[in-house]
């Protein structure tokens, strides 16, 4: 149930989660930091069912950044397979609920065959799937992204003189998607951490002062009051 002070015509289409502070929610426990991942599951799943019942459209989640590769391998393998396996066991559910997965980042050398042909499989079996569209945010970064796309827009032979924004945005990860009207951090941390540098350009900050593992739709309730309350001049004057 959305309480009644949310204003359901108001709320944003896009909204980017920067899934953070899993490893001290398990150190504080006495826990391995994989353990805090894994309970992190529960706080995503929570987070998709809050966005469905709010009327997102889109939904995107920072799951392992460019950067997370310095972590100790352990940590890093164990990445991978619980990534693997989220998408192996959940996919079917997200498909009953009409959303349909995509995936924002590199595929490099890094990132396990086995694990791409999970994302492809993911991919195919949601495709058609219209409630919703979650972004897995996986090996991404967002100085990547645009280093990305100058690579391609150089490939394509575009003159400079042709080169605007919109050049720029078609050539992301995921041209079709739009920029998150909102963004959530959890863990108390105030910064962006690389994530869709591009794309929050005009985003909506909200920083959620618990750790990600304990978040619940609740907070993401919260968050969209949060937006609500805000008003948004994209440079200009408010109408
Ligand atoms: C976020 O939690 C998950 C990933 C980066 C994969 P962290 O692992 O960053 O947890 P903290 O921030 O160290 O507590
Ligand atoms: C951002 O969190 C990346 C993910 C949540 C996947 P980090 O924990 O990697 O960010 P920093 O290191 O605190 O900036
Ligand atoms: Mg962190």
């Amino acid at each position: 149930m959305i309480p009644a002070d949310i204003d359901l015509t108001r709320v944003p289409a896009h909204i980017a989660c920067v899934m953070d502070g899993n490893g001290r929610w398990a150190t504080q426990r006495g826990l391995k930091r994989t353990e805090g991942h894994a309970a992190g599951e529960e706080a995503l799943f929570d987070a998709v069912e809050g966005a469905l019942e709010l009327g997102v459209k889109w939904l995107t989640v920072y799951a392992f950044s460019t950067e997370n590769w310095r972590r100790p391998l352990d940590e890093v393998r164990y990445l991978m397979g619980f990534n693997e396996s989220i998408l192996v066991r959940r996919r079917e559910e997200l498909r009953e609920k009409g959303v349909r997965i995509r995936f924002a980042g590199r595929r490099d050398w890094r990132v396990p065959k086995r694990l791409i042909k999970q994302m492809d499989e993911s991919m195919a079996r949601t495709a058609h799937c219209t409630t919703m569209t979650l972004v897995i945010a996986f090996n991404y970064g967002g100085r990547a992204e645009i280093v990305d796309a100058v690579k391609r827009i150089i490939e394509e032979g575009i003159p400079a003189h042709k080169i605007t924004d919109k050049t720029i945005a078609q050539h992301l990860y995921l041209p079709d998607m739009p920029d998150p009207d909102l963004m959530v951090r959890t863990s108390g941390e105030y910064r962006i951490s690389n994530y869709l540098l591009w794309e929050l350009a005009y985003s909506e900050l909200v920083f959620a002062d618990v750790l990600w593992p304990d978040f619940r739709r609740e907070h993401l309730i919260d968050a969209v009051r949060q937006y609500q309350a805000r008003r948004r001049r994209f440079g200009g004057l408010e109408s």
